[in-house]
C-alpha cells in the first residue's frame, strides 16, 4: 500500500467506520510571517479568518474538556477512541493556531472579546456534563459547515498565500473526520432533541456576536474598517452568489430536524482529496484505535 493510500485508510471517519481518528503533523512555518490581507488581498475575508483564529485556543480547550468530562461514562471502546482523537486533534489546532495568533499580535491586532469569552467559559464548568456536550456539539456543527466552505467553495481560501491556505485546509479536513464525535457522545449519554436546538440557538447568538465584534475590532486595528471597499467584500462574501450565507443556511438548518446526524451531508470525500493532493505537506503521528477484543 502506498503511503497516500495508507493516509486515506488511516483517515478517520468517526462514526462511520472502524477507522480511527489519524493525529498529523502539519508542515508549517510562521518564521517569515504573512501578509496582513493574506486572503485574496481581501481585507474582510482576512479578518474574519483571523478572528475565527483567536477564538481557537480557549474555544477549542473548552470542546475538548467537555468531552473528556464525559470519557469515563462512557462503555463503547470505539466511541472512547474516537474521543481519545478528537482531544488530539483538537489538541494540535490550538497549539498551530496559538502561533498563527502571535503572528496576529506582531500585526497589532488582539483577541478583544477574550475576557468576555474567559468569562463564559468559566461559567459553563457549572453546567452537567451533557449541557456542556451541547455547547460543543452546536459549535462542531458550525466549525463543520465552515470546513465544507473552506474545503469545498473555490471563492473562499483558494486565493490564501502559504502557509495559510494549508492552515485553514488542513484544520478543515481534520473538523469534517470528526464533526460526528461530539454528536455520538452526546447520543450515547442519552442527550435529547430540545436541549440539542436550545443550545444552538444559544450559541448561534453568541456565534455571530462574537465573530462581528472580533472581524470588526481586527478591522479598526487593520484601519480598514470604515472603508467601503472593507463594507462591500463583507457583503460580497456573505450575500453575493454562492455566499457564505447561502452555503450555510441549509446545513445550519438541518441541525434542527428531529433525526439529525452530521454524516447526512457525506463530504468525506473532502477530506481523501486534501489527503491525496497534499501528501507532501503533512505526517501522520498517531491513531487512536479501540482497544482489541473489547465489544
Ligand atoms: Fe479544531
Ligand atoms: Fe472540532
Amino acid at each position: 500500500m502506498s503511503e497516500t493510500e495508507n493516509n486515506i485508510v488511516a483517515g478517520t471517519v468517526a462514526g462511520k467506520s472502524n477507522a480511527s481518528l489519524q493525529v498529523r503533523h502539519l508542515h508549517i512555518d510562521f518564521s517569515k510571517g504573512f501578509p496582513r490581507h493574506w486572503l485574496g488581498n481581501d481585507a474582510f475575508r482576512s479578518q474574519l479568518f483571523n478572528a475565527q483564529s483567536f477564538s481557537f485556543p480557549l474555544g477549542e480547550q473548552y470542546f475538548i474538556d467537555s468531552v473528556r468530562a464525559a470519557l469515563p461514562l462512557l462503555s463503547d471502546e470505539k466511541l472512547k477512541a474516537d474521543v481519545k482523537g478528537f482531544i488530539a486533534q483538537e489538541s494540535t489546532h490550538r497549539h498551530i493556531h496559538e502561533q498563527y495568533n502571535l503572528q496576529l499580535n506582531a500585526q497589532g491586532l488582539s483577541y478583544f472579546i477574550e475576557p468576555f469569552v474567559a468569562w463564559r467559559i468559566r461559567t459553563a464548568a457549572g453546567l452537567n456534563v451533557k449541557n456542556n456536550l451541547a455547547i460543543t456539539m452546536a459549535y462542531e456543527h458550525f466549525t463543520a459547515i465552515f470546513a465544507d466552505g473552506v474545503l469545498s467553495e473555490a471563492k473562499w481560501v483558494e486565493d490564501a498565500v502559504e502557509p495559510m491556505k494549508r492552515l485553514w485546509t488542513w484544520h478543515s479536513i481534520e473538523e469534517t473526520e470528526h464533526k460526528s464525535v461530539v454528536f455520538d457522545v452526546y447520543q450515547a449519554l442519552g442527550g435529547g432533541y430540545w436541549r440539542r436546538v436550545a443550545w444552538l440557538l444559544y450559541v448561534t447568538i453568541l456565534f455571530s456576536f462574537d465573530t462581528a465584534v472580533q472581524t470588526a475590532h481586527c478591522l479598526y486595528r487593520d484601519g480598514e474598517l470604515f472603508k467601503a471597499k472593507t463594507l462591500w467584500q463583507g457583503l460580497k462574501f456573505y450575500f453575493g452568489r454562492r455566499g457564505l450565507l447561502w452555503f450555510s443556511l441549509p446545513q445550519y438548518l438541518a441541525y434542527f430536524k428531529p433525526g439529525f446526524q452530521p454524516w447526512e451531508r457525506d463530504n468525506l470525500h473532502l477530506t481523501k482529496d486534501w489527503l491525496t493532493t497534499n501528501a507532501d505537506i503533512y505526517k501522520n503521528v498517531g491513531v487512536t484505535t479501540p482497544a482489541a477484543g473489547k465489544p
